[in-house]
């Protein structure tokens, strides 16, 4: 089932099916730092502000509370997520 992604600030969309949040930010021209691509970095750590994410598979790296790694997860939920300053690429 697709839920809906808003990124705060931002707007929303929907992930397509199969797709790891962080695909489907990239998807949507939304560009984050990233290492690994695997859950074992925590490079592209964004905060969830509300709704659930599930985890392909238990990521190694620390997360804080009320961070996700998009990475390595997909929304479970509608869920609104805010990427850190530090976190968006530019240009
Ligand atoms: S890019 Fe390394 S944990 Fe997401």
């Amino acid at each position: 089932m697709t839920h809906i992604v808003k990124v705060m600030d931002g707007f929303s969309f929907m992930p397509r099916e199969g797709q790891s949040l962080l695909e489907a930010l990239e998807s949507e021209r939304i560009e984050i730092d990233y290492q690994c691509r695997q859950g074992f970095c925590g490079a592209c750590q964004v905060d969830l502000l509300s709704g659930d994410v599930a985890y392909d598979q238990e990521p190694v790296a620390f997360v804080p509370p009320g961070r996700i790694l998009p990475c390595c997860c997909r929304a479970q939920s509608d869920i609104t997520i805010e990427i850190p300053e530090s976190q968006r690429k530019t240009g």
